[in-house]
């Protein structure tokens, strides 16, 4: 995604004419981009060759999935519905693995039938419905423990997963209890301790603890997992100020210890794969002049993408054809909603904007869509996927009759 002579393109498409053709918004995938970041995604990490399974809640669109799962992810999934859409693009059940604080009975009892790879258990009461499950199927089932490492992923408080005052997983403590408590069961094997501290992690420290504070457990312990799960989290630049991950040192690291401690690794990568593969096209509806600000409302608002509203996220607005003015007064980029939260960027200096310019909203292809609604009753934003010259539709439009 660039400019080529002042004019935005997604691959070799000009991405006005998307709009000239699609109205906006419309959220607009690379496949190229897609495809790209799965290969440096493996690559980074293939000394040690890990289980990559797609966080299948930052993107469950079928036709990205399909490309996920045909460049060989397995996926990761945090409900029976996110489960079903798994099976049903054709990942394998060997590939998939299975998280969530609140899985109901017949939920692992689906998942369990369908043998997946593994449930990432994260209370000892679900292990219970487990091992009750497994009992009456007379099977042995493989699980994960969740283990919650009391660490700051350094990241917004609203996306940490990784403290004591975050509901996810179990302590050190709890984990050696169940460890002694289902060494010998004949319904359970405990294959794989996991671990998912946060998202949008722009630093390895958080990383590097968490191997330290496995590592305790492992010594500890004295048991041997056959996988360790990681999680996902990779964060992405998002802005200039962006601090960034060092691949190379997290991959090094995590070499090392999977080494050490003989095991095979798991990775639930969402955003990192899917996140800058996306950008959501949108027009200036209407320019308002406020003493020393200028308004600039857009048509796309907080239902199509609710990342700034929610967790003051910050992603960059481009213009759709570039020009040489400046304006250096403050520029707040809003949406249509009727809420105050609706507003997606604040910014000094940008170039002259007119009523009907055409913008993109950078980096949206993680938890873009997903978390999109019909609040203030709004049809959602369609998806295309560009690949070379091709413009494919991958999402039904919503229809304003349909949602009312
Ligand atoms: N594994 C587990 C158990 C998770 O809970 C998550 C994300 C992932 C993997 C994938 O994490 P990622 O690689 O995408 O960081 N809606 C928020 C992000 C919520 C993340 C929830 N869990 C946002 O828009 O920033």
């Amino acid at each position: 995604m660039n400019y080529k002579n002042n004019n935005f393109y997604i691959e070799k498409v000009k991405a006005e004419n998307l709009i000239k053709k699609y109205g906006s918004p419309i959220y607009c995938y690379s496949n190229r981009r897609l495809v790209e970041n799965i290969k440096n995604f493996t690559n980074y990490f293939k000394s040690f060759d890990p289980l990559v399974c797609f966080s299948v809640k930052s993107n469950y669109n079928s036709s990205i999935l399909k490309i996920i799962k045909n460049n060989g992810l397995g996926a990761d999934v945090v409900s029976d519905g996110e489960l079903k859409k798994a099976l049903s693009i054709g990942f394998k059940p060997s590939k998939i693995v299975y998280s969530g604080v609140g899985k109901k009975f017949h939920e692992l009892k689906f998942a369990i039938k369908k043998n997946i790879f593994l449930i990432n258990v994260e209370s000892e009461s679900e292990l219970n419905n487990i091992e009750k499950i497994a009992k009456n199927l007379k099977k042995k089932i493989d699980i994960g423990l969740r283990l919650n490492p009391n660490i700051d992923a350094k990241t917004n408080s609203k996306i940490s997963t990784g403290r004591t005052q975050d509901k996810f997983g179990l302590n050190d403590s709890d984990i050696l209890k169940i460890l002694k408590k289902f060494l010998h069961s004949r319904y359970i094997h405990i294959k794989c301790l996991s671990v998912h501290i946060g998202s949008q992690i722009t630093q390895n420290k958080p990383y590097e603890k968490v191997l330290t504070a496995i590592n305790k457990i492992l010594s500890k312990s004295k048991y041997q997992f056959d996988y360790i799960d990681l999680g996902g989290g990779m964060g992405i630049n998002y802005n200039k100020d962006n601090k960034k991950l060092n691949y190379l040192k997290l991959s090094k690291s995590i070499y090392d210890f999977s080494k050490k401690n003989n095991c095979k690794i798991i990775f639930e990568p969402g955003r990192s794969i899917v996140g800058d593969t996306a950008v959501l096209l949108t027009k200036v509806i209407y320019v308002k002049n406020n003493q020393n600000k200028k308004f600039i409302i857009i048509d796309a608002g907080m239902n199509d993408l609710i990342r700034p509203a929610l967790y003051n996220a910050k992603h960059d607005i481009i213009p759709l054809k570039k020009n040489l003015s400046k304006n250096s007064i403050s520029h707040d980029f809003v949406g249509p909603i009727c809420e105050t939260s609706d507003r997606f960027l604040k910014t000094k200096k940008y170039q002259k904007i007119n009523e009907g310019d055409n913008l993109a909203i950078k980096d949206v292809g993680a938890y873009g869509i997903v978390l999109s609604s019909n609040y203030n009753l709004r049809p959602r934003p369609i998806e295309l996927i560009i690949d070379n010259l091709k413009v494919k539709k991958i999402s039904a439009k919503q229809s304003l009759n349909d949602i009312i």
